[in-house]
């Protein structure tokens, strides 16, 4: 099946399962609290990069678990990412989030670099995020073109997806309620082109079945 990258809001990623998963629950700790800001948003996030300044590149932090310098390893073996922006766990409930855009014109104060900008347009899907724990299918929806909300399914040999980070309008799906402890790493930054495209076109050949188009 031929698809046009750019047709694609979520896509399964044909990547093997991280092992340790629940010790990256045992070491989540809340650096920000967006549930405090906003109360139809109700996620709290751990960063595992050092902060920078307006999506510049960042270093992973000093004092990272075991586990957490495992799943960067791991990440920086199965992703198709030169350098990184951001790392981060989301932990997700109750309310869960209102449907969003990642990184878009539409989001407030949004001002990224043009390269970066241009970059991530070039490379959609890029928005590769991996389900740490919770409901692999059911808790996200996806809008799309005619506005209406699909359930993706997850197939059960991977626990990540790709949608578009700059277009992809995604969240909690409005007949879920009470959220159950949704874990989402999240991973931004550089991609090599070749590699990027050998991920998607694989993924694309393995989980066909599975894909959300516009
Ligand atoms: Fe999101």
């Amino acid at each position: 099946m031929k698809v046009n990258f750019k047709d694609i809001l979520w896509m399964p990623v044909d990547i093997p399962k991280f092992d340790r998963c629940q010790e990256l629950i045992d070491d989540f700790n809340v650096d920000f609290n967006g549930s405090i800001k906003n109360s139809d948003y109700d996620v709290r996030g751990q960063l595992f990069l050092k902060k920078s300044e307006n999506h510049s590149i960042a270093k992973p932090k000093d004092g990272l678990t075991s586990s957490q310098l495992a799943v960067m390893e791991y990440c920086k073996k199965h992703l198709p990412f030169t350098d990184l922006i951001n790392f981060k766990i989301h932990h997700i409930e109750n309310r869960g989030m209102k449907m969003h855009y990642d990184f878009s014109p539409k989001n407030n104060n949004f001002s990224p670099p043009p390269e970066l900008w241009n970059h991530v347009l070039d490379h959609e899907p890029m928005g590769f995020r991996m389900v740490v724990h919770g409901a692999k299918s059911g808790d996200i929806g996806i809008e799309t073109s005619n506005g209406e909300v699909v359930i993706p399914v997850m197939p059960e040999d991977t626990d990540w997806y790709s949608i578009s980070h700059s277009g992809t309008l995604h969240g909690t799906p409005p007949h879920v309620v009470n959220l159950e402890d949704r874990y989402v790493l999240f991973v931004n930054g550089w991609v090599n082109t070749e590699q990027h495209k050998e991920l998607i076109n694989r993924s694309l050949d393995k989980y066909s079945d599975f894909i959300v188009k516009k």
